[in-house]
């Protein structure tokens, strides 16, 4: 693990015990801290947020199922972390049930209906920068509260009482950690500028760790979903809210495009990686349906345990892997309501051993002239697992886009818009916030889904719950899920190394090689020769995994890079 990093977390860890232990004369009398690693026999749930793992694992404990912890801990996100939690984005839930049915659940935001394939282009066809990433505009029809009420069939408890953690935290406030405080202060000015009622997260005396965030809007927000169901959202008071908010900031989503939202219960993606192992993953509109399997396929024949982990030959297989799939990633994916998606045959062994036929062992590919395959016929994101006693598992990544979204909270109603529109290719050819570029598969029409990386998944080993797995990070998160199945599966490593280890990653363009600040300089500087391109980046990812063992016990990972909390029972 990273040591500076692991000092600097620690550091704000104590800090923020330090300063909540102070301010616990005030009220609301929470304390928290984040718990790295945990390890127990009836349930784990593990968050970006310690008060939302806590909310979740509650619920476990008051007779809940993951299904229940889930939704408990998705709402709390909300509140306690406004960055990516949210009822205001959209996200992919992917479960397997303790009776062996296996549930992929899309509520990714859509466009509004009177959005169209130039809206972000200026009369010469060029794109407006920020457009589609800032305000009122960037904002697509949102998903969460629709995926929440869907996959609730699956579960035992009343609502009522899943979501009252999170009116309790966004009513009374809880104490912020020091890396919020430092997100809230560092979007100051974009808040002023993209709202048109002052929202709750600007403070001008600046944010500091320990400081009480009460969300009275959004409490009233949540109280109106938990009374009137879906519809306490997408119809009423809160459409009332979102509606007007648009007309304010010129933005497109109107009553319809809230009224006929539905989340879509989607076939799963599975498939085997050397006999012993199932995954089971999120079909288009994420890409990592179609991404993680091709990466999977494409190494699973050539001996990466004998390679080792983060050894010149290991990366320099895998990153090839990940400039191929992300080269068909450009061309073919988008949303397959809209457009045809060869998706059987990207992910088919031939077509993936006629692919690796590009890769030389002894040098880097080059992304200028390796394009997509020939098919014969035609950053703010958060990840939660939740297991309980009975072998229910799920994982779900959630997303409102870019840090706080749109930075634009819908007046009156407390909760911050996606900025997700930026995930279609606004122009075919022209990168996104993310750097990847998309194609014709990806341009934007309404009421379509813009394409995903969001890869929540699922391992089984012989059959039995292995694996929980997801990440945030934008186009990051599928090569960091697929570098954390490989880390466990072929290197033998345990849970927190392949979480916490540095990563890396390859999107075919730009054609550079992203690395961690600590991965190993000499590997660098080896892949370098072989003609790669490295680029440096912060933190790839916050990776969490449970990890269920044979013996019955269950292991909770969340990452260093974060809040991330890990709790158990
Ligand atoms: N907004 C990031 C993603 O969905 O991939």
């Amino acid at each position: 693990m990273n040591t500076n990093l692991k000092a600097k977390v620690i550091l704000s860890l104590l800090i923020t015990e330090c300063i909540l232990s102070v301010s616990a004369q005030q009220v609301p009398k929470i304390y928290y801290h984040s718990k790295k690693h945990v390890t127990c026999r009836n349930g784990v749930v593990v968050s970006a947020h310690p008060l939302a793992s806590r909310a979740g694992i509650q619920i476990l404990k008051e007779g809940g199922n993951a299904i229940d912890a889930a939704i408990a801990t998705q709402l709390a996100l909300a509140v306690v972390y406004p960055a990516a939690g949210n009822l205001g984005g959209g996200g992919f839930m992917v479960a397997r049930l303790s009776n062996g049915k296996n549930i992929t659940i899309d509520f990714r935001e859509k466009a509004p209906v009177a959005a169209g394939r130039n809206m972000y282009l200026d009369e010469k066809e060029n794109v407006i920068s920020g457009k589609s990433e800032d305000g009122h505009l960037a904002a697509g029809v949102p998903g969460s509260v629709a995926g929440i009420f869907t996959y609730y069939k699956f579960a035992r408890l009343p609502f009522a009482k899943l979501i009252q953690p999170a009116i309790d935290l966004a009513e009374k406030g809880f104490p912020i950690s020091a890396a919020e405080a430092n997100d809230l202060n560092e979007n100051q000015e974009d808040f002023k500028k993209y709202n048109t009622v002052m929202p709750v997260f600007i403070k001008d005396k600046g944010w500091k760790a320990g400081d009480i965030l009460i969300q009275k809007d959004l409490a009233g927000t949540l109280k109106r979903i938990r009374d009137k169901g879906a519809k306490g959202f997408y119809e009423g008071e809160t459409a009332r809210l979102i509606v007007e908010e648009m007309k304010r900031g010129s933005g497109l989503i109107g009553y319809e495009d809230l009224k006929n939202y539905t989340a879509k219960s989607r076939e799963p993606v599975v498939f085997t990686y050397k006999n012993d192992f199932t995954l089971i993953t999120m079909p288009l509109p994420s890409s990592g349906g179609v991404l993680l399997p091709q990466m999977m396929r494409m190494v699973e024949d050539r001996n990466l345990k004998q390679l080792g982990f983060e050894t010149v030959p290991s990366v320099h297989l895998m990153a090839e892997a990940e400039r191929l799939a992300y080269a068909d990633r450009a061309k073919y994916l988008g949303d397959v309501d809209y457009f045809k998606v060869p998706v059987k045959t990207l992910i088919s062994y031939p077509y993936v051993r006629e692919r690796m036929k590009k890769f030389n062992m002894d040098s880097a590919g080059n992304s200028k002239s390796t394009g997509a395959g020939i098919i014969p016929e035609s950053e703010e994101t958060t990840h939660f697992d939740t297991y309980d006693k009975y072998g229910n598992c799920v994982s779900i990544t959630t997303t409102l886009n870019g840090g706080y979204g749109c930075r634009t909270v819908v007046g009156g109603a407390g909760f911050l818009l996606n900025n997700e529109m930026d995930d279609f290719s606004v122009k075919p050819g022209v990168p996104n916030m993310y750097g990847a570029v998309g194609g014709e598969a990806n341009v934007i029409a309404p009421g379509k889904r813009m394409l995903s990386s969001m890869t929540p998944t699922i391992a089984l080993f012989n059959g039995k719950p292995f694996l929980i797995l997801g990440t945030p990070g934008g186009t990051t998160i599928t090569t960091s899920v697929f570098q954390t199945l490989i880390d466990i599966i072929e290197f033998g490593m345990s849970a927190s190394d392949a979480v916490n280890k540095p990563k890396f990653h390859h999107q075919w363009l730009p054609d550079t090689l992203y690395v961690e600040k600590d991965f190993p300089k000499q590997v660098s500087i080896q892949l370098q020769k072989m003609g790669y391109k490295i680029g440096s980046k912060g933190a790839i990812g916050r990776t969490e995994v449970i990890r269920v063992f044979p013996t019955g016990e269950i292991e909770g990972v969340a990452d260093w890079r974060g809040d991330d909390d890990a709790e158990g029972y």
